[in-house]
């Protein structure tokens, strides 16, 4: 089994991408990082990585490409020799989803397979794929294992990650070579404790926590709560919170299982084990913060689910990998972000000529 020493990283400039890059070069990899910025609206260069560069000390090797120019990405491999990848890239927002169906199948699907066919014509079939919890639908039993149904999905967004995680077996039974790790995150939160890096807020979002945020710095008069009815303890909505850095530990140990196993197609869960309410979240970002976040409760949201958790015992068990940061470590470190960077990458500082 080769070592793994060079990881090329798509989207490796995104909110998870980036902070997977940092704990990437923390833990000695050398990485070889691309992204077409469709996620970081009007950005012009990887102001993200530019930032790890400095948190870390160590260099980044980064092309602006799309997955969609094979010829581009083909180049790129024929350049670098890759021990190993970590795919990142695809567009993300379920509500956008909806409205651009084909924009989101053409860049999320065909951009996998574009980069599984290069991967393959270099020799290189080490993969980490960044999958989805939402690829579960609405669960049947909870916490949900790994070898719950998946397929069940109702947003564009997650049938994308399903099917990719479908063309993965198929690649696998075809080709024995493949040695493919798949990690279904929960919900993403946080940012690195530097306060340097952390999810854009200048990008189109609709996740709960960007608008806590917008709320807490004044830009957003109060918070919306989809849903006060639910059948939960306080009738909101519950998800699976994990810190970012969490996340990004959890591909560490990803290529570590990989350097040292060939598993042909294994999935994992990656979350914190934990259901909390849209209104815990709320409370603990106020007591963490000190701010006050007023709110309205609203209609549900539609293609909501009720309650999503995972049950994280395989990740443990075969990575070694578990949740480490608390909620309250998720608010601190997100709202360090927010209030040193109000705008995200981009700053007003004259002297800050490249957004950084
Ligand atoms: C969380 C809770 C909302 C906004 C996301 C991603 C999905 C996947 C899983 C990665 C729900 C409530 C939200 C708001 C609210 N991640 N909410 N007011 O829907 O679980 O899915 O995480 O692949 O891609 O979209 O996350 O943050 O949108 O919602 O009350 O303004 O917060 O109803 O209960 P979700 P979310």
């Amino acid at each position: 089994m080769t070592i793994i020493k060079t990881v090329f990283v798509t989207g490796g400039a995104g909110y998870i991408g980036s902070h997977c890059v940092l704990s990437l070069l923390d833990a000695g990899y050398d990485v070889v990082a691309i992204d077409n910025f469709a996620n970081s609206v009007g950005q012009k260069q990887a102001a993200s990585l530019d930032r790890v560069q400095k948190i870390t000390g160590k260099e980044i090797t980064f092309y602006k490409c799309d997955l969609l120019d094979i010829q581009q990405l083909d180049e790129i491999f024929t350049k670098h020799k890759f021990d190993c990848v970590i795919h990142f890239a695809a567009m993300k927002s379920v509500g956008e989803s909806m409205k651009q169906p084909l924009l989101y199948y053409k860049n999320n699907i065909i951009g996998a397979m574009n980069l599984l066919e290069v991967m393959a014509s270099h020799k290189c079939y080490r993969l980490v794929f960044s999958s989805s919890c939402t690829v579960y639908g609405n669960p049947t039993f909870l916490p949900i294992s790994e070898d719950h149904p998946i397929g069940n999905v109702t947003n564009v967004y997650g049938r994308t990650k399903y099917f990719i995680e479908d063309i993965l077996k198929d690649v696998v039974n075809s080709d024995q070579k493949w040695n493919i790790i798949s990690l279904r995150y929960f919900n993403p939160v946080g940012a690195h404790s530097s306060g340097l890096i952390g999810e854009d807020p200048t990008t189109n979002f609709s996740n709960l926590m960007p608008y806590i945020a917008q709320v807490a710095l004044g830009k957003k008069a109060s918070l919306s709560i989809y849903g006060g009815d639910y059948a939960t303890p306080d009738g909101t909505g519950i998800r699976d919170y994990i810190h970012v850095m969490d996340l990004a530990e959890g591909h560490v140990a990803a290529l570590k299982k990989l350097q040292s196993n060939h598993l042909h197609l294994q999935v994992y869960n990656l979350g914190s084990g934990q259901g909390t309410s849209v209104l815990e979240l709320l409370q603990t970002f106020e007591k963490v913060t000190g701010v006050k976040i007023p709110y309205t409760i609203e209609a549900r949201r539609e293609g909501d689910i009720v309650s999503m958790y995972a049950n994280c015992d395989l990740a443990k068990n075969d990575l070694g990998w578990r949740a480490n940061y608390t909620l309250e470590d998720m608010c601190k470190d997100f709202w360090k972000w927010h209030t040193m960077n109000p705008n995200g990458y981009k700053t007003n500082d004259p002297a800050n000529t490249n957004g950084t």
